[in-house]
């Protein structure tokens, strides 16, 4: 099974032969490239990375909804000033994950 990326959206996928279609834009056979051994183990061994990247994103944007709730609920000044620090914050790494995949996908781990 070989690994095949479309030159216009992107999208990866395992085929023995480049697809005649491309699930997600469309395009023929003709714009996959078949990834050579070094591209496609790159991208197994960035998997895992980024998927974790992925998953940091997910739970920062829960922090985020949870403080805003606790804002909502306005108990108290102190609660309110601790819940838009971990709005803050939770914003930031998302970001920073984010740039990080977007590094990976210039790179040919995604
Ligand atoms: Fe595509």
């Amino acid at each position: 099974m070989d690994l095949w990326k479309c030159d216009v959206c992107g999208y990866v996928c395992e085929a023995i032969q480049a697809p005649a279609v491309c699930i997600k834009c469309g395009v023929g056979s003709e714009h996959f490239q078949k990834l050579n051994e070094v591209q496609s183990q790159l991208l197994y061994d960035s998997e895992r990375t980024n998927d974790q990247h992925i998953k940091i994103i997910a739970l920062a944007a829960e922090l985020i909804e949870a403080a805003k709730i606790g804002i909502e609920e306005n108990l108290d000044p102190g609660c309110k000033k601790v819940f838009e620090i971990v709005i803050k914050d939770a914003w930031e790494i998302k970001q920073l994950a984010k740039a990080e995949l977007a590094g990976h996908q210039k790179k040919g781990k995604f």
